[in-house]
């Protein structure tokens, strides 16, 4: 039987390029988005691929369909669920208070309690395959709290947080918890976003960079097993900016953040 991988926010951006890679080594791909239509190319892609692709609709933050959606695909994986990730988010730039609650709030629900369902629902399944993994769509925005995205930013240490605990407590049931933290990737999710940070530091990575970093992360060298890496920095700026806040001082870090959002 093949490996299976299950994929939320597939349609579009990483996810999409994701689970492209995935086919191409003949993975089982669960895709799921709420753009039923971006979906239905991808199916086409990953079907052309000489793949199988199970598709459908799922927002991450109805814990309902996502028992349902996961149910189903692990049903046609035949029985397996080697990689979970948990990859749906949106983010919202801007000055924290012009940004409607009503939006910040929806940034919470998809990228925190969207990322619970998915860890709970699944859950079952990863403990029945042998060398699972969960991959968490982190950011470089978890290294230290960014303006003018503070609530998205929150989000991310949220997610950060969720894996350091769960690689923890779900060690021992030989399920993997990582996560990977790109910069600022060339997405629909960036298209337009014009803040200090963006400025400042430019919108560099592709889906596809991360992509790949996805796929080695899941398979890792020796040494990043010995060490049991569980934090993925995408690229050269955000493995920089991870590996300076650990030995940088706290007031440091804050100046350097300053001066990259340009509010001092
Ligand atoms: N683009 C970046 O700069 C960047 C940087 C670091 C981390 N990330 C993270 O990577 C992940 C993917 O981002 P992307 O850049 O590919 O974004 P994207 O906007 O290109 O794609 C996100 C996908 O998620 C889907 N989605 C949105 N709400 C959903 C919901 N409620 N349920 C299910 N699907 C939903 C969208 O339809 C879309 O297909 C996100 O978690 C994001 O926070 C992105």
């Amino acid at each position: 039987m093949a490996k299976s991988v299950f994929i939320t926010g597939a349609a579009a951006g990483i996810g999409r390029v994701t689970a492209l890679k995935f086919a191409a080594q003949g993975y089982t791909v669960g895709a799921y988005d709420i753009d039923e239509a971006g979906l239905t190319s991808l199916h086409e892609e990953i079907t052309a691929l000489g793949a199988t692709a199970v598709t459908g609709h799922l927002d991450v933050t109805d814990n309902d369909e996502m028992i349902a959606r996961l149910d189903e695909f692990v049903a046609a994986a035949g029985g397996r669920l080697d990689v979970l990730i948990n990859n749906a988010g949106i983010l919202v730039a801007g000055a924290f208070e012009e940004i409607p609650i009503s939006v910040q709030h929806k940034m919470i629900d998809i990228n925190c309690r969207g990322v619970v369902n998915g860890l709970h629902a699944a859950h079952p399944h990863l403990r029945r395959t042998p060398g699972s993994v969960v991959v968490n769509l982190a950011s470089a925005s978890a290294i230290y709290g960014q303006a003018e995205l503070a609530v998205y930013s929150a989000s991310k240490f949220f997610v950060r947080a969720m894996t350091e605990a769960l690689d923890v407590e779900w060690g021992p049931q030989d399920i993997r918890v990582i996560s990977m933290w790109p910069l600022y990737v060339q997405t629909a999710m960036t298209d337009g976003v014009s803040i200090g940070t963006t400025k400042s530091l430019g919108i560099n990575l592709t889906a596809d960079d991360v992509a790949n970093d996805i796929m080695s992360a899941i398979e890792p060298s020796l040494l990043r097993r010995r060490l049991h890496q569980v934090h993925f920095p995408v690229g050269r700026q955000a493995t920089l900016f991870a590996a300076g806040s650990r030995f940088s001082p706290a007031w440091l870090t804050r100046l350097l953040n300053k001066r990259l959002a340009g509010t001092d």
